[in-house]
């Protein structure tokens, strides 16, 4: 079983990395829009942003992971079918969406730390405050957290509806590639 990526196909790191940073951020979304609901009386008034922090700074980490990963292995070529104008737009949403959940870390962490205590992950570790923040950091922190949020949810969609179409309609390997690691032969319907 390939770790490493080849010219046509991803290892095993990166489909496991690709993977768990998917999961983890489709379960933030609907994780801090229900949390940020709930009244002072709810049990999970504050074990659910504890949660959700603890699983952002774990995404943080995958995503810097992801990134090193990325940058000493080769990167698959995309398939053969793929069309000319789909290749740059594939390029632009992938660093898009690596930016967009770089930047609902650092909000979500400005958010948490203005008032100047750390974010404790799950109780195993705490990640340090930097201060002093600004004035009205957490309001305006939260408000670009929630915009970007939404955004990544218009770009979650658009990727997952990609990712569909290349296999029921182009009949290609470009998510069986990101499900199993092997030999790909970037042609229709190897
Ligand atoms: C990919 C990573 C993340 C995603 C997709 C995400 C998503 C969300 C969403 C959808 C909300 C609800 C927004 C609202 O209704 O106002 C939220 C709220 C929140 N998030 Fe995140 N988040 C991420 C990372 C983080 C991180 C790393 C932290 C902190 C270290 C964090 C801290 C918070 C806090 C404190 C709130 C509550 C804001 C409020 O009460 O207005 N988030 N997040």
């Amino acid at each position: 079983m390939n770790l490493l990526n080849t010219s046509s196909s991803y290892g095993l790191v990166a489909i496991l990395l690709h993977w768990a940073v998917a999961f983890l951020v489709i379960t933030l979304i609907p994780l801090g829009l229900w949390m940020t609901g709930l009244d002072y009386y709810h049990p999970w008034y504050r074990q659910g942003p504890d949660l959700h922090r603890g699983l952002g700074v774990l995404v943080a980490g995958l995503l810097i992971g992801r990134l090193l990963w990325r940058a000493v292995n080769i990167q698959p070529d995309h398939v053969a079918t793929a069309r000319p104008w789909e290749r740059p737009l594939a390029r632009l949403t992938h660093w898009l969406m690596y930016s967009i959940i770089s930047l609902l870390v650092v909000s979500g962490y400005m958010i948490s730390t203005a008032d100047g205590r750390p974010v404790s992950v799950f109780g195993w570790f705490e990640v340090p405050a930097v201060g002093p923040g600004f004035d009205n950091q957490e309001d305006l922190a939260g408000d670009v957290h929630y915009v970007l949020a939404m955004v990544l949810i218009g770009f979650i969609c658009l990727h997952a509806a990609a990712a569909l179409k290349h296999h029921v309609v182009d009949g290609d390997a470009t998510l069986r590639r990101m499900l199993v690691p092997g030999k790909y032969t970037s042609t229709k319907n190897e």
